[in-house]
């Protein structure tokens, strides 16, 4: 039977993948030297057995402590570890915008797959990148949990911010019983240019907008400042990783946001929906991972 390892900033949603697979849980203790040097040592005996250990890496200084965790499981004598990484850093540099830039996703994925049988995330950013990984790896899709959610609150319509996020829109309108749509410029005249629902009218509609990440807020605010002025009724902001920086939560709560809600890819106070169940489901699925020499 696997164990299950809680990562730094991943207890919860560890907790909830242990109690879904029926398995123990085991922490890991991490501290930093004073030279700045993280520590990492795991607290639980993992001698011949396999390990799913759970650790997102926002922010991003927590994958260094990712890749200790993995090695220390290893030299522990762990036969097998699978890294569920639900907020995968540096997915977006997923190429060469500007030449002479580093393909930043390229090193998380190789060292992952140097590190882990499995990697297992949630809604990665672009799914090309799974090209960069040398171990199986999977992105989950949260549109199940997100959707139940959406579903409770009585959302009649599901709008991606850009064409790019459409198909998540479309898979969780689906779940939702909901219609979808996306987001786009439209130019009104010489000197204004407004963002407006490709198709739908959304007035006197209970709508959420639904993208895969807020970091700073800027484009879920955007969306719902003009959403608000074509007279949605009510808006919620949804992020599957909420990340949630700076002032975020206060600049959609006055552009306009009902409720704002994320995942608990990225453990903070606004995480309402988890992604327990499709991870664990992936992970049930799996093929067994080949022991490392
Ligand atoms: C961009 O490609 C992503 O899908 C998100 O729209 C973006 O990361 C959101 O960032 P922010 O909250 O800073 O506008």
């Amino acid at each position: 039977m696997a164990l299950v390892v809680a990562g730094e900033g991943s207890g919860r949603l560890a907790t909830g993948i242990a109690k879904a697979l029926g398995a123990p849980l085991f922490g890991l203790e991490f501290k930093t030297f004073p030279d700045g040097e993280d520590y990492a040592r795991l607290l639980g005996d993992v001698r011949g057995q396999e390990v799913v250990l759970v650790q997102t890496t926002f922010p991003p200084a927590r994958l260094w402590r990712l890749f200790l965790a993995l090695d220390a499981c290893r030299e522990a004598g762990a036969t097998a570890v699978r890294a569920v990484v639900p907020y995968l850093a540096y997915a977006r540099q997923d190429r060469v915008f500007q030449p002479g830039e580093a393909l930043s996703v390229r090193v998380v994925a190789e060292t992952l797959s140097r590190l882990a049988a499995q990697v297992v995330s949630v809604d990665v950013h672009k799914d090309e990148i799974r090209r960069f990984f040398r171990t199986p790896f999977t992105s989950v899709s949260a549109s199940a949990p997100v959707a139940a959610e959406l579903g409770r609150l009585g959302v009649q319509i599901v709008l991606a911010p850009d064409a790019g996020a459409r198909v998540r829109a479309e898979a969780i309108a689906k779940q939702v019983g909901a219609q979808h749509d996306h987001l786009e410029k439209k130019r009104i005249s010489s000197e204004v240019v407004e963002v407006v629902p490709k198709n739908l009218d959304v007035r006197g509609k209970r709508v959420a907008i639904v993208d895969d990440i807020i970091s700073t807020g800027a484009t879920m605010a955007k969306a719902l400042e003009q959403l608000r002025r074509n007279g949605a009724r009510e808006v919620y902001a949804v992020g599957v990783h909420g990340l949630f920086l700076g002032d975020a939560v206060a600049k959609l709560t006055a552009a306009g946001a009902r409720e704002i809600f994320a995942t608990d890819t990225v453990e903070t106070s606004h995480s309402r929906v988890s992604v327990a169940e499709p991870i664990t489901e992936a992970l049930r699925a799996s093929v067994p991972a080949v022991p490392r020499p």
